[in-house]
């Protein structure tokens, strides 16, 4: 078949704006049906599962996240010109980082946390327990991951809260509102690099059982990791782990106290957690896509894709296949796949939290239905506004 340019292609068109989740899902789902791409006012969009595997394993397709600030109006601003972070390096570059800091984020190093999180997450239900409702949100999802980053970064707990703002702050980046959220950003960048930086010469002199520590060894046994790219590094586990985590949590109990039958199923048999996790995160991932840019003329599936042409891969329609999820709009905390739900992302980016993340949600939902077995919603659920950032509910009103 002779290859086509992509802005050639008789494509469904699909405009996010003013959509709601289901109807952004309505819409992307019956483009599914007709094509692997659709037409968006910003770029294209990847529909399937495995054209959105194939493209994020495409290395000559770059991350375009750095590019985010230029497609929302903000040109020149110096959150661009800022040391790259592992998630839009490329290349040698990003193949060495990753080499490097991968052995602190196997699925063993994620389980020593373990008993950490249990006892975060049971702090947080020892403080609501006794009051029988309360916002889920405000209460359990949004303090629980600051910890965790803290104790992996090896950051004391006096200084959780500070944490906590920075990650707040900073990541305004994706509320598609930069022009006015940016003095707050970059305040709370300059802030968290200030903390990081110190907490380096300390653990250089004194190195402790914690990831800055291993960073450092890992540093100091040859030409390794720079300060630059240590301080790079402790920002991007606290930017990528916080409110993913928070939101995916509060995604995850959202959709099992909405469908009140698969809450029961984790409630009489816990063991499902991990099976669960993966369940909520394939029907309502906290992440709903990722994109990419062409380094150069790329071609796949017979398609011409120009330098330059931006991707909207969107994980969360890939998520919804139903060549690959067997009735993909049911909610099963049993569910059994061959393949993995496409919320992590895929290929060289592919989160290097994810253990970590499975653990923290795991940890979570078994703790919360053994010790909640009767938690039900008590009010409507409020989402926050659809972006193109992370998402989940703002107030999740339960009771038990
Ligand atoms: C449920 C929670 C989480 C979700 C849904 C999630 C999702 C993702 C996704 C989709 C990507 C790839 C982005 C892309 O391809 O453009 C990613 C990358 C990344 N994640 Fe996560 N993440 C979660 C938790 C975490 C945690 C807890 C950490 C840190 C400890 C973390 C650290 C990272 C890092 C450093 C990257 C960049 C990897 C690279 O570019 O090589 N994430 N995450």
């Amino acid at each position: 078949m002779p290859t086509t340019t992509v802005h050639d292609l008789d494509l469904p068109g699909y405009d996010p704006d003013g959509l709601d989740r289901a109807g952004r899902l309505a819409v992307l789902g019956a483009a599914q049906a007709q094509h692997w791409l659709v037409r968006t006012p910003l770029g294209f969009g990847v529909t399937r599962y495995a054209d959105a595997v194939a493209l994020l394993r495409e290395r000559r397709f770059h991350s375009a996240l750095s590019l985010l600030p230029q497609m929302q109006g903000v040109e020149g601003a110096e959150i661009e010109q800022r040391r790259p972070s592992i998630l839009s390096m490329e290349g040698d570059e990003h193949t060495r980082v990753r080499r490097l800091v991968s052995p602190a984020f196997t699925p063993s190093a994620a389980g020593r946390l373990r008993p950490f999180m249990a006892e975060v997450i049971g702090e947080l239900l020892d403080g609501i327990e006794d009051r029988h409702e309360c916002d889920f949100v405000a209460d359990v999802c949004d303090p629980y991951p600051i910890p965790i980053i803290c104790e992996l970064l090896g950051a004391p707990r006096a200084d959780w809260q500070r944490f906590s703002h920075w990650a707040t702050e900073i990541f305004k980046i994706f509320n598609q509102n930069l022009a006015e959220d940016l003095p707050a950003i970059e305040q709370a960048s300059g802030e968290l690099e200030e903390y990081v930086t110190a907490l380096i010469t300390e653990r250089r002199a004194d190195p402790r059982d914690d990831l800055l520590s291993a960073l450092i060894a890992v540093e100091e046994a040859g030409d390794r990791l720079s300060t630059d790219e240590l301080v790079m590094l402790a920002e991007a586990v606290l930017m990528a782990g916080t409110d993913t985590t928070r939101n995916q949590l509060g995604c995850a109990v959202a959709l099992l106290l909405s469908h009140p039958e698969q809450w029961q199923r984790l409630v009489d048999d816990p063991g499902l957690a991990p099976r669960t996790v993966d369940e909520t995160m394939r029907y309502l991932g906290a992440v709903q896509g990722t994109v990419r840019v062409a380094s150069e003329d790329i071609e796949y599936r017979d398609v011409l894709f120009p330098r330059g042409t931006i991707l909207f891969v969107s994980l969360a329609t890939g998520n919804r296949d139903p060549e690959v999820f067997a009735i993909p709009e049911a909610v099963d905390v049993g569910r059994e796949s061959s393949v993995p739900n496409l919320t992590f992302g895929s290929g060289i980016h592919y989160c290097l939290g994810a253990h970590l993340a499975r653990g923290e949600l795991q940890e979570a939902l078994a703790l919360l239905a053994t010790r909640l077995p009767t938690l039900e919603l008590a009010g409507e659920i409020e989402w926050k506004p659809e972006n193109f950032g992370i998402w989940g509910p703002a107030r999740l009103p339960v009771r038990w």
